[in-house]
Protein backbone atom coordinates (compact mmCIF):
# COMPACT_ATOMS: atom_id res chain seq x y z
CA UNK A 1 0.00 0.00 0.00
CA UNK A 2 1.25 3.85 -0.63
CA UNK A 3 1.24 6.23 2.05
CA UNK A 4 0.51 9.81 2.14
CA UNK A 5 3.59 12.09 3.10
CA UNK A 6 2.05 12.17 6.23
CA UNK A 7 1.36 8.82 6.71
CA UNK A 8 5.39 8.52 5.95
CA UNK A 9 6.32 10.87 8.38
CA UNK A 10 4.27 9.02 11.12
CA UNK A 11 5.12 5.88 10.00
CA UNK A 12 8.93 6.32 9.47
CA UNK A 13 10.81 4.17 12.43
CA UNK A 14 12.03 7.11 14.93
CA UNK A 15 14.83 6.36 17.69
CA UNK A 16 12.00 6.52 20.50
CA UNK A 17 9.74 4.17 18.66
CA UNK A 18 12.22 1.56 18.37
CA UNK A 19 12.80 1.96 22.19
CA UNK A 20 9.51 1.98 23.43
CA UNK A 21 9.24 -1.63 21.32
CA UNK A 22 12.06 -2.99 23.15
CA UNK A 23 10.95 -1.65 26.25
CA UNK A 24 7.80 -3.52 25.23
CA UNK A 25 9.02 -6.54 24.44
CA UNK A 26 11.24 -6.88 27.73
CA UNK A 27 8.02 -6.72 29.78
CA UNK A 28 6.47 -9.26 27.49
CA UNK A 29 9.50 -11.97 27.60
CA UNK A 30 10.23 -14.69 30.60
CA UNK A 31 13.07 -13.47 31.51
CA UNK A 32 12.88 -11.21 35.39
CA UNK A 33 12.98 -7.19 33.94
CA UNK A 34 14.97 -4.20 36.30
CA UNK A 35 12.09 -1.76 34.94
CA UNK A 36 13.59 1.83 35.14
CA UNK A 37 12.76 2.56 31.68
CA UNK A 38 9.04 4.10 31.18
CA UNK A 39 6.84 6.50 32.32
CA UNK A 40 4.79 5.00 34.49
CA UNK A 41 3.36 6.08 37.91
CA UNK A 42 3.83 4.07 40.60
CA UNK A 43 1.52 1.63 42.60
CA UNK A 44 0.43 3.71 45.73
CA UNK A 45 -2.00 2.05 48.19
CA UNK A 46 -4.31 4.85 49.15
CA UNK A 47 -4.59 5.84 45.22
CA UNK A 48 -5.72 2.70 43.64
CA UNK A 49 -8.03 2.68 47.22
CA UNK A 50 -9.92 6.45 46.29
CA UNK A 51 -9.97 5.59 42.86
CA UNK A 52 -11.22 2.23 42.86
CA UNK A 53 -13.80 3.70 45.34
CA UNK A 54 -14.64 6.60 42.87
CA UNK A 55 -15.13 4.50 39.85
CA UNK A 56 -17.12 2.40 41.97
CA UNK A 57 -19.70 4.83 43.12
CA UNK A 58 -19.91 5.90 39.30
CA UNK A 59 -21.90 3.00 38.67
CA UNK A 60 -24.22 3.70 40.56
CA UNK A 61 -24.94 7.49 39.64
CA UNK A 62 -26.39 7.38 36.48
CA UNK A 63 -23.31 7.87 34.86
CA UNK A 64 -24.00 5.28 32.56
CA UNK A 65 -27.97 6.04 31.90
CA UNK A 66 -28.33 8.00 28.53
CA UNK A 67 -32.79 7.93 29.10
CA UNK A 68 -34.22 11.46 28.46
CA UNK A 69 -33.89 12.83 32.22
CA UNK A 70 -30.55 12.35 33.01
CA UNK A 71 -29.62 13.52 29.33
CA UNK A 72 -29.80 17.05 30.35
CA UNK A 73 -27.63 16.58 33.40
CA UNK A 74 -23.79 16.14 34.24
CA UNK A 75 -24.52 12.87 35.44
CA UNK A 76 -25.70 10.94 32.23
CA UNK A 77 -21.79 11.41 31.13
CA UNK A 78 -20.68 8.14 30.04
CA UNK A 79 -23.52 7.87 27.66
CA UNK A 80 -23.75 10.96 26.14
CA UNK A 81 -20.53 12.55 23.92
CA UNK A 82 -19.73 15.95 25.66
CA UNK A 83 -19.30 18.63 23.19
CA UNK A 84 -15.62 19.02 21.66
CA UNK A 85 -14.54 21.20 24.37
CA UNK A 86 -15.04 18.47 26.74
CA UNK A 87 -17.16 17.22 30.06
CA UNK A 88 -18.95 20.57 31.24
CA UNK A 89 -19.13 18.78 35.11
CA UNK A 90 -15.48 18.31 34.53
CA UNK A 91 -14.86 21.80 33.21
CA UNK A 92 -16.49 23.40 35.99
CA UNK A 93 -15.07 21.20 38.68
CA UNK A 94 -11.97 22.68 37.26
CA UNK A 95 -12.75 26.32 37.37
CA UNK A 96 -13.97 26.22 40.62
CA UNK A 97 -11.17 24.02 41.87
CA UNK A 98 -8.05 26.47 39.85
CA UNK A 99 -10.03 29.85 41.18
CA UNK A 100 -10.10 28.38 44.75
CA UNK A 101 -6.44 27.79 44.80
CA UNK A 102 -5.53 30.68 42.89
CA UNK A 103 -6.06 34.14 41.64
CA UNK A 104 -6.39 33.11 38.28
CA UNK A 105 -10.05 34.08 37.74
CA UNK A 106 -11.06 31.47 35.12
CA UNK A 107 -14.17 30.76 33.25
CA UNK A 108 -15.60 27.84 31.27
CA UNK A 109 -14.00 29.40 28.79
CA UNK A 110 -10.55 28.94 29.84
CA UNK A 111 -10.37 25.24 29.59
CA UNK A 112 -11.06 22.03 27.37
CA UNK A 113 -10.11 18.68 27.32
CA UNK A 114 -8.37 16.64 25.27
CA UNK A 115 -7.48 12.77 25.51
CA UNK A 116 -4.16 12.79 27.48
CA UNK A 117 -1.58 16.34 27.56
CA UNK A 118 0.49 14.14 24.28
CA UNK A 119 -2.86 15.21 22.46
CA UNK A 120 -2.89 18.35 23.97
CA UNK A 121 0.91 18.72 22.51
CA UNK A 122 0.08 17.84 19.14
CA UNK A 123 -2.69 20.41 18.83
CA UNK A 124 -0.60 22.97 20.60
CA UNK A 125 2.59 22.11 18.50
CA UNK A 126 0.94 22.04 14.56
CA UNK A 127 -0.90 25.34 16.22
CA UNK A 128 1.92 27.43 16.93
CA UNK A 129 4.76 25.63 14.69
CA UNK A 130 5.25 24.90 10.80
CA UNK A 131 4.43 26.83 7.42
CA UNK A 132 2.11 30.34 8.46
CA UNK A 133 -0.04 31.83 6.15
CA UNK A 134 1.26 34.60 4.11
CA UNK A 135 -0.12 37.32 6.45
CA UNK A 136 2.07 36.09 9.24
CA UNK A 137 5.68 38.15 7.72
CA UNK A 138 8.68 38.06 9.44
CA UNK A 139 11.47 40.24 10.17
CA UNK A 140 12.86 40.47 6.83
CA UNK A 141 8.83 40.67 5.25
CA UNK A 142 8.86 37.21 3.85
CA UNK A 143 6.53 34.11 4.62
CA UNK A 144 7.47 32.04 7.40
CA UNK A 145 8.00 28.88 9.03
CA UNK A 146 7.85 28.84 12.81
CA UNK A 147 9.46 26.59 15.34
CA UNK A 148 8.46 25.59 18.61
CA UNK A 149 11.44 27.30 21.36
CA UNK A 150 12.58 24.86 24.02
CA UNK A 151 14.47 27.45 26.92
CA UNK A 152 16.01 24.28 28.09
CA UNK A 153 17.42 21.22 26.75
CA UNK A 154 17.02 18.23 27.26
CA UNK A 155 13.61 17.90 27.58
CA UNK A 156 10.26 15.41 27.12
CA UNK A 157 11.06 12.87 24.14
CA UNK A 158 7.36 13.04 23.37
CA UNK A 159 7.61 16.06 21.85
CA UNK A 160 9.96 15.24 19.01
CA UNK A 161 8.17 14.00 16.29
CA UNK A 162 4.88 15.45 17.14
CA UNK A 163 4.60 17.76 13.95
CA UNK A 164 2.13 16.86 11.13
CA UNK A 165 5.07 17.91 8.59
CA UNK A 166 8.94 18.40 8.95
CA UNK A 167 10.54 19.08 12.50
CA UNK A 168 10.01 22.62 14.15
CA UNK A 169 12.01 22.78 17.19
CA UNK A 170 14.80 24.75 18.76
CA UNK A 171 16.07 24.14 21.82
CA UNK A 172 18.49 26.11 23.73
CA UNK A 173 21.53 23.93 25.72
CA UNK A 174 22.19 24.61 29.26
CA UNK A 175 24.09 26.33 31.88
CA UNK A 176 25.10 23.48 34.13
CA UNK A 177 26.21 24.53 37.37
CA UNK A 178 27.65 21.72 40.35
CA UNK A 179 25.28 21.98 42.93
CA UNK A 180 25.14 20.11 46.89
CA UNK A 181 22.08 18.57 47.56
CA UNK A 182 21.07 17.64 51.45
CA UNK A 183 24.73 18.46 51.99
CA UNK A 184 26.10 16.01 49.57
CA UNK A 185 28.65 16.90 47.05
CA UNK A 186 27.78 14.97 43.42
CA UNK A 187 25.11 17.32 42.48
CA UNK A 188 24.13 19.27 39.03
CA UNK A 189 21.66 21.82 38.13
CA UNK A 190 20.21 22.90 34.98
CA UNK A 191 19.70 27.05 34.70
CA UNK A 192 18.35 28.52 31.45
CA UNK A 193 20.91 30.19 29.14
CA UNK A 194 19.20 33.13 28.62
CA UNK A 195 22.26 34.93 26.88
CA UNK A 196 21.97 32.61 24.31
CA UNK A 197 18.58 32.41 24.19
CA UNK A 198 18.06 35.76 23.99
CA UNK A 199 20.57 36.38 20.99
CA UNK A 200 18.68 33.51 18.98
CA UNK A 201 18.29 34.57 15.42
CA UNK A 202 15.19 32.80 15.23
CA UNK A 203 13.24 34.87 17.92
CA UNK A 204 14.39 38.38 16.63
CA UNK A 205 13.18 37.23 13.29
CA UNK A 206 10.52 36.21 14.54
CA UNK A 207 10.40 32.73 13.39
CA UNK A 208 9.51 31.40 16.60
CA UNK A 209 5.39 30.53 17.04
CA UNK A 210 6.00 29.35 21.18
CA UNK A 211 8.14 29.03 23.58
CA UNK A 212 7.74 25.76 25.60
CA UNK A 213 8.98 23.83 28.66
CA UNK A 214 8.27 21.06 30.88
CA UNK A 215 8.26 21.63 34.59
CA UNK A 216 9.30 19.61 36.79
CA UNK A 217 11.35 18.86 33.32
CA UNK A 218 11.07 15.25 32.09
CA UNK A 219 13.74 13.92 32.00
CA UNK A 220 15.79 15.91 34.57
CA UNK A 221 13.49 15.65 37.93
CA UNK A 222 14.66 19.70 36.89
CA UNK A 223 12.09 22.81 38.58
CA UNK A 224 12.88 25.95 36.48
CA UNK A 225 12.79 28.37 39.41
CA UNK A 226 10.16 31.21 39.46
CA UNK A 227 13.03 33.54 38.26
CA UNK A 228 13.54 31.41 35.21
CA UNK A 229 9.49 31.43 34.66
CA UNK A 230 9.01 35.06 34.91
CA UNK A 231 12.07 35.69 32.69
CA UNK A 232 10.31 33.73 29.92
CA UNK A 233 7.16 35.05 30.49
CA UNK A 234 8.53 38.34 29.63
CA UNK A 235 10.16 36.92 26.43
CA UNK A 236 7.54 35.66 25.54
CA UNK A 237 4.74 38.60 25.96
CA UNK A 238 7.69 40.78 24.11
CA UNK A 239 7.50 38.56 21.06
CA UNK A 240 4.20 38.38 21.27
CA UNK A 241 4.01 34.66 21.48
CA UNK A 242 1.99 32.41 24.38
CA UNK A 243 4.54 30.08 27.19
CA UNK A 244 3.32 26.59 27.07
CA UNK A 245 3.87 25.24 30.38
CA UNK A 246 3.66 21.10 30.96
CA UNK A 247 2.51 20.54 34.01
CA UNK A 248 2.58 16.68 33.88
CA UNK A 249 4.24 16.70 37.07
CA UNK A 250 3.74 19.63 38.66
CA UNK A 251 1.47 21.68 41.39
CA UNK A 252 -1.72 21.28 42.24
CA UNK A 253 -1.45 17.93 40.79
CA UNK A 254 0.38 15.62 41.19
CA UNK A 255 2.20 17.66 43.05
CA UNK A 256 5.62 15.55 42.37
CA UNK A 257 7.65 18.93 42.85
CA UNK A 258 10.24 19.36 46.21
CA UNK A 259 11.05 22.36 45.31
CA UNK A 260 9.88 25.98 46.72
CA UNK A 261 8.26 27.61 43.55
CA UNK A 262 5.18 29.17 42.40
CA UNK A 263 2.69 28.33 39.55
CA UNK A 264 1.46 31.50 37.65
CA UNK A 265 -1.25 32.51 34.62
CA UNK A 266 -2.20 34.85 32.38
CA UNK A 267 -3.89 34.81 29.10
CA UNK A 268 -0.65 34.59 27.59
CA UNK A 269 0.16 31.39 28.80
CA UNK A 270 -0.92 27.95 28.41
CA UNK A 271 -0.90 25.71 31.14
CA UNK A 272 -1.11 21.69 30.57
CA UNK A 273 -2.41 19.44 33.13
CA UNK A 274 -2.84 15.53 33.08
CA UNK A 275 -4.56 13.19 35.19
CA UNK A 276 -1.76 10.30 34.04
CA UNK A 277 0.73 11.40 36.90
CA UNK A 278 -1.99 10.82 39.52
CA UNK A 279 -2.09 7.29 39.09
CA UNK A 280 -5.03 7.55 35.87
CA UNK A 281 -2.81 7.37 32.54
CA UNK A 282 -4.59 4.85 31.09
CA UNK A 283 -8.12 7.35 31.27
CA UNK A 284 -6.02 9.47 28.71
CA UNK A 285 -7.08 12.73 29.98
CA UNK A 286 -5.70 16.36 29.62
CA UNK A 287 -6.66 19.71 30.57
CA UNK A 288 -5.51 22.79 29.06
CA UNK A 289 -5.84 26.20 30.77
CA UNK A 290 -5.64 29.20 28.51
CA UNK A 291 -6.41 32.17 26.88
CA UNK A 292 -10.71 31.69 25.29
CA UNK A 293 -8.90 31.93 21.61
CA UNK A 294 -6.57 29.25 21.93
CA UNK A 295 -9.54 26.98 23.81
CA UNK A 296 -11.63 27.34 20.72
CA UNK A 297 -9.27 26.24 18.53
CA UNK A 298 -8.55 23.60 20.58
CA UNK A 299 -12.38 22.27 20.59
CA UNK A 300 -12.80 22.96 16.91
CA UNK A 301 -8.96 20.31 16.41
CA UNK A 302 -11.13 18.06 19.05
CA UNK A 303 -14.23 17.90 17.10
CA UNK A 304 -12.35 16.58 14.22
CA UNK A 305 -10.42 14.42 15.36
CA UNK A 306 -12.38 12.83 18.04
CA UNK A 307 -15.61 14.03 18.29
CA UNK A 308 -15.40 14.76 21.61
CA UNK A 309 -12.97 13.98 24.38
CA UNK A 310 -13.24 11.29 26.35
CA UNK A 311 -15.62 11.51 29.80
CA UNK A 312 -14.03 8.91 31.83
CA UNK A 313 -11.69 10.47 33.38
CA UNK A 314 -13.56 13.43 33.45
CA UNK A 315 -16.37 11.42 35.59
CA UNK A 316 -13.63 9.72 38.42
CA UNK A 317 -12.05 13.00 38.75
CA UNK A 318 -14.94 15.98 38.81
CA UNK A 319 -15.88 14.09 42.64
CA UNK A 320 -12.13 14.64 44.15
CA UNK A 321 -12.16 18.26 42.06
CA UNK A 322 -15.11 19.54 43.84
CA UNK A 323 -13.94 18.24 47.38
CA UNK A 324 -10.20 18.73 46.87
CA UNK A 325 -9.15 15.00 47.44
CA UNK A 326 -7.18 15.12 44.50
CA UNK A 327 -4.97 18.04 46.06
CA UNK A 328 -5.00 16.26 49.23
CA UNK A 329 -3.83 12.98 47.56
CA UNK A 330 -1.06 14.91 45.56
CA UNK A 331 -0.01 16.70 48.91
CA UNK A 332 -0.10 13.75 51.59
CA UNK A 333 0.80 11.02 49.71
CA UNK A 334 1.75 11.28 45.91
CA UNK A 335 4.51 13.88 46.54
CA UNK A 336 6.03 12.35 49.55
CA UNK A 337 6.02 8.74 48.15
CA UNK A 338 8.48 9.93 45.21
CA UNK A 339 10.57 12.21 47.46
CA UNK A 340 11.40 8.77 49.31
CA UNK A 341 11.58 7.38 46.29
CA UNK A 342 14.34 9.90 44.96
CA UNK A 343 16.14 9.17 48.23
CA UNK A 344 16.59 6.10 48.25
CA UNK A 345 17.66 5.71 44.60
CA UNK A 346 20.17 8.53 45.35
CA UNK A 347 21.72 6.17 48.10
CA UNK A 348 21.82 3.72 45.93
CA UNK A 349 23.72 5.11 43.45
CA UNK A 350 26.13 6.89 46.22
CA UNK A 351 26.70 3.18 47.62
CA UNK A 352 27.54 1.78 44.28
CA UNK A 353 29.23 4.64 42.04
CA UNK A 354 30.22 6.98 44.83
CA UNK A 355 33.70 6.67 43.96
CA UNK A 356 33.35 7.12 40.20
CA UNK A 357 32.27 10.34 38.38
CA UNK A 358 28.74 10.20 38.90
CA UNK A 359 27.08 13.30 38.97
CA UNK A 360 22.98 13.46 40.11
CA UNK A 361 20.61 16.28 38.51
CA UNK A 362 19.83 17.83 41.66
CA UNK A 363 16.06 15.72 42.60
CA UNK A 364 13.22 18.29 42.57
CA UNK A 365 10.26 16.72 41.02
CA UNK A 366 9.06 14.47 38.58
CA UNK A 367 8.98 10.69 38.89
CA UNK A 368 12.68 10.40 37.31
CA UNK A 369 16.28 10.12 38.26
CA UNK A 370 18.67 12.03 35.60
CA UNK A 371 22.44 10.38 35.90
CA UNK A 372 25.30 12.11 34.60
CA UNK A 373 28.75 9.68 33.73
CA UNK A 374 31.20 12.01 33.04
CA UNK A 375 33.90 10.80 30.98
CA UNK A 376 31.90 7.37 30.52
CA UNK A 377 34.33 5.30 27.64
CA UNK A 378 31.05 4.84 25.65
CA UNK A 379 27.98 6.75 24.63
CA UNK A 380 24.82 5.88 26.54
CA UNK A 381 23.45 4.35 23.89
CA UNK A 382 25.70 1.67 24.01
CA UNK A 383 25.44 1.20 27.64
CA UNK A 384 21.41 1.09 26.95
CA UNK A 385 22.40 -1.97 24.87
CA UNK A 386 24.63 -3.54 27.36
CA UNK A 387 21.92 -3.34 30.81
CA UNK A 388 19.75 -3.70 28.66
CA UNK A 389 21.06 -7.69 27.70
CA UNK A 390 21.88 -7.42 31.64
CA UNK A 391 17.68 -6.85 32.17
CA UNK A 392 17.81 -3.57 32.83
CA UNK A 393 16.23 -0.81 31.36
CA UNK A 394 17.05 3.29 31.40
CA UNK A 395 16.71 5.71 28.33
CA UNK A 396 19.96 6.96 27.21
CA UNK A 397 20.48 10.64 26.49
CA UNK A 398 20.68 11.81 23.11
CA UNK A 399 16.59 11.30 22.35
CA UNK A 400 16.05 13.94 24.79
CA UNK A 401 17.21 17.05 22.57
CA UNK A 402 14.98 17.46 20.14
CA UNK A 403 15.69 20.66 17.89
CA UNK A 404 19.68 19.98 18.56
CA UNK A 405 22.01 17.98 16.45
CA UNK A 406 23.70 16.44 19.25
CA UNK A 407 26.79 14.96 17.49
CA UNK A 408 29.19 17.13 19.03
CA UNK A 409 27.69 17.67 22.44
CA UNK A 410 29.57 15.12 24.71
CA UNK A 411 27.29 15.68 27.69
CA UNK A 412 23.80 14.51 25.63
CA UNK A 413 26.14 10.99 25.26
CA UNK A 414 26.86 10.47 28.65
CA UNK A 415 23.69 10.98 30.57
CA UNK A 416 20.68 8.12 31.44
CA UNK A 417 16.97 8.75 32.39
CA UNK A 418 15.92 6.63 35.43
CA UNK A 419 12.51 6.45 36.64
CA UNK A 420 11.98 5.80 40.28
CA UNK A 421 8.48 4.35 39.92
CA UNK A 422 9.66 1.20 40.66
CA UNK A 423 9.29 -0.76 43.25
CA UNK A 424 12.39 -0.90 46.34
CA UNK A 425 13.17 -4.59 45.16
CA UNK A 426 13.53 -3.30 41.58
CA UNK A 427 15.13 -0.14 42.15
CA UNK A 428 17.89 -1.94 44.14
CA UNK A 429 18.61 -4.95 41.69
CA UNK A 430 18.99 -2.49 38.68
CA UNK A 431 20.90 -0.10 40.56
CA UNK A 432 23.00 -2.89 40.91
CA UNK A 433 23.58 -3.83 37.66
CA UNK A 434 24.11 -0.32 36.67
CA UNK A 435 26.57 0.22 39.00
CA UNK A 436 28.20 -3.08 38.33
CA UNK A 437 28.30 -2.24 34.38
CA UNK A 438 29.24 1.25 34.91
CA UNK A 439 32.37 0.37 37.37
CA UNK A 440 33.88 -1.82 34.75
CA UNK A 441 33.51 0.18 32.20
CA UNK A 442 35.74 3.17 33.71
CA UNK A 443 37.81 0.35 35.41
CA UNK A 444 38.79 -0.88 32.10
CA UNK A 445 39.70 2.10 30.90
CA UNK A 446 42.20 3.53 33.68
C1 LIG B 1 6.51 15.89 30.54
C2 LIG B 1 5.38 15.10 29.99
N1 LIG B 1 4.43 15.74 29.30
C3 LIG B 1 3.38 15.07 28.79
C4 LIG B 1 3.26 13.71 28.92
C5 LIG B 1 2.08 13.04 28.30
O1 LIG B 1 1.27 12.49 29.28
P1 LIG B 1 -0.26 12.08 29.05
O2 LIG B 1 -0.53 12.09 27.58
O3 LIG B 1 -0.37 10.72 29.64
O4 LIG B 1 -1.07 13.11 29.77
C6 LIG B 1 4.22 12.99 29.63
C7 LIG B 1 4.14 11.53 29.75
O5 LIG B 1 5.03 10.85 30.18
C8 LIG B 1 5.31 13.71 30.18
O6 LIG B 1 6.28 13.08 30.85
Amino acid sequence: MKFSKFGQKFIQPTGISQLMDDLGDALKSDKPVNMLGGGNPARIEAVNELFLETYQALGSDGSFNNSEETNSTATSSMANYSNPQGDAAFIDALVGFFNRHYDWDLTAENIALTNGSQNAFFYLFNLFGGAFSDNELDAGGQSVDKSILLPLAPEYIGYSDVHVEGQHFMAVLPHIDEVTHDGEEGFFKYRVDFEALENLTELKEKRIGAICCSRPTNPTGNVLTDEEMAHLAEIAKRYDVPLIIDNAYGMPFPNIIYSDVTLSWDDNTILCFSLSKIGLPGVRTGIIVAAPEVIEAVSAMNAVVNLSPTRFGASIATPLMKNDAIKDLSDNDIKPFYQQQAKTAVALLKKELGNYPLSIHKPEGAIFLWLWFKGLPITTLELYEILKDKGTLIVPSEYFFPGIDVSDYKHAHECIRMSIAADEDTLEKGIAVIGEVVRGLYDKAK
